[in-house]
């Protein structure tokens, strides 16, 4: 146990403290250094009416960094990008309906809001305010739109609050709010299931040059692929998405560009062996043109004819080469017996999982934000029906986690080597 009583997992965390404008603010000292006392890496910020309440110079003095208050008025270029980055944990204690309010609109009014927007770290909301206002409608929406996406909510102790009325609206002690962030922390540590994996992703239809300026192609917007990779950085994995389709880095996710088949063989091909898992979402083109012309073709010159070939089979040559605990997902687009085509493109690219999709079916496949897949084992075939892309990528990892469980014969360690 350390110093604050709790058990740990704030140790070394870095906590972004933000500390809007009640009368509360003043309790945001004390909390300060409780959590440097726990052994956290503290950074404040402060909203603008905050400071009317709590002074920055006691606050810089007690936390681990100055105290920030401006998107604009910081030594640091794009401060709440950097600290969202930093941060293992956001607490706002406390948390005034404005901020709420703005934190579930998405609107980056300030420092702290910008902070909450441009974090993937747990955030720890502690409402303080007068009774009439946590018992409005609006509030009480706010605070269940940030609850659904996943915001921890400690709720306010009922007591005397500011000008001397009693009831529900009262910041929790500081010990409470320590146990919240803790359990926030905890919280986290148990989603990032994937921690300590490589994943290798692949997105978007690749780009075969017929002439100097005009390509064949497919319907792939990446967006599945990216989900996947997106999804599996949250959950702690180390990522690298090779795609098609611009796709912004971000903690643990490194993004490799490409355009042809060719391309994306030699990306994969260099990073595949060091990969626990990789997954084949992109849409890859088999036949690409023989000869492209370096220069554009000229309508005056009469129709091409253009003489196709085919391209390398990404997924079948890593099928080949597979390593004993690495694990192939493959994708299929169909528009006819998913399972069926699935269950050979397994067998024939020696793929362990292959994510079949009905891309004749509407909101499904090619361009969607939705899809609908089965997913197809050498021993089962899971279907998961019309969901967003985010909740097929979840379960396309859940699927390969297991599998990865299954060769391993036990939780999956790094680098493809079974846990001891
Ligand atoms: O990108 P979105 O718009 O979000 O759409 C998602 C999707 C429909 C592209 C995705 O869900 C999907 O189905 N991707 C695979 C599409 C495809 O190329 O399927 P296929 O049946 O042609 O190929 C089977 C598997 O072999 C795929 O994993 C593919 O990446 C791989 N392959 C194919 C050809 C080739 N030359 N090399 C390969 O590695």
């Amino acid at each position: 146990m350390d110093p604050a009583g709790s058990p740990g997992r704030l140790r070394s965390a870095t906590v972004v403290l933000g500390v809007a404008g009640g009368i509360a603010a003043y309790k945001a000292a004390e909390l300060t250094r409780r959590l440097v006392e726990a052994g956290a890496h503290v950074c404040p910020v402060l909203t603008e009416s905050a400071e009317r309440f709590v002074g920055a110079a006691t606050l810089s003095a007690l936390a681990s960094e100055p105290v920030r208050t401006s998107l604009f008025e910081e030594p640091e270029p794009i401060p709440h990008t950097s600290l969202g980055q930093r941060a293992d944990l956001v607490i706002v204690a406390p948390a005034t309906a404005r901020v709420i309010a703005a934190y579930a609109a998405g609107l980056s009014s300030d420092l702290l809001v910008a902070t909450l927007l441009a974090t993937r770290a747990p955030v720890l909301v502690c409402p303080a305010m007068h009774t009439e206002m946590w018992e409005h409608p609006a509030v009480r929406e706010n605070l269940a739109t940030l609850r659904r996406r996943g915001v921890h909510v400690l709720e306010p102790d009922t007591g005397r609050l500011a000008g001397g009325d009693v009831g529900a609206g009262r910041l929790p002690d500081t010990a409470r709010i320590l146990e919240a962030a803790e359990a926030a922390l905890a919280a986290e540590a148990g989603r990032r299931d994937l921690a300590g994996l490589r994943l290798l992703v692949t997105a978007g239809g690749t780009r075969e040059p017929v002439d100097a300026v005009r390509y064949l192609s497919n319907r792939s917007s990446g967006k599945q692929g990216r989900a996947i990779a997106l999804a599996a950085a949250e959950r702690g994995a180390e990522v690298v998405l090779v795609s098609t389709v611009p796709a912004e880095p971000g903690p643990r996710l490194e993004v490799v560009p490409v355009e042809t088949a060719e391309e994306m063989a030699a990306a994969v091909a260099a990073r595949a062996a060091g990969a626990d898992v990789v997954v084949m979402a992109a849409a890859v083109a088999d036949f690409r043109p023989k000869a492209p012309a370096a220069t554009k073709l000229k309508k005056r010159d009469g129709v091409p004819e253009i003489v196709l070939e085919p391209t390398p089979d990404i997924l079948a040559g890593l099928g080949a080469r597979k390593r004993p605990g690495q694990v192939l997902v493959g994708f299929a687009a169909e528009t006819g017996d998913v399972v069926a085509e699935a269950r050979r493109k397994l067998e024939s690219k020696g793929a362990d999982l292959l994510v079949g999709n009905d891309v004749s079916a509407h909101e499904v496949g090619f361009g969607w934000d939705t899809n609908a897949v089965t997913i197809v084992s050498r021993t089962a075939a899971v279907e998961v029906p019309l969901s967003s892309k985010r909740e097929i990528a979840e379960a396309v990892l859940d699927a390969a986690l297991a599998e990865l469980r299954a060769a391993r014969g036990g939780p999956p360690g790094p680098q493809g080597e079974p846990q001891t």
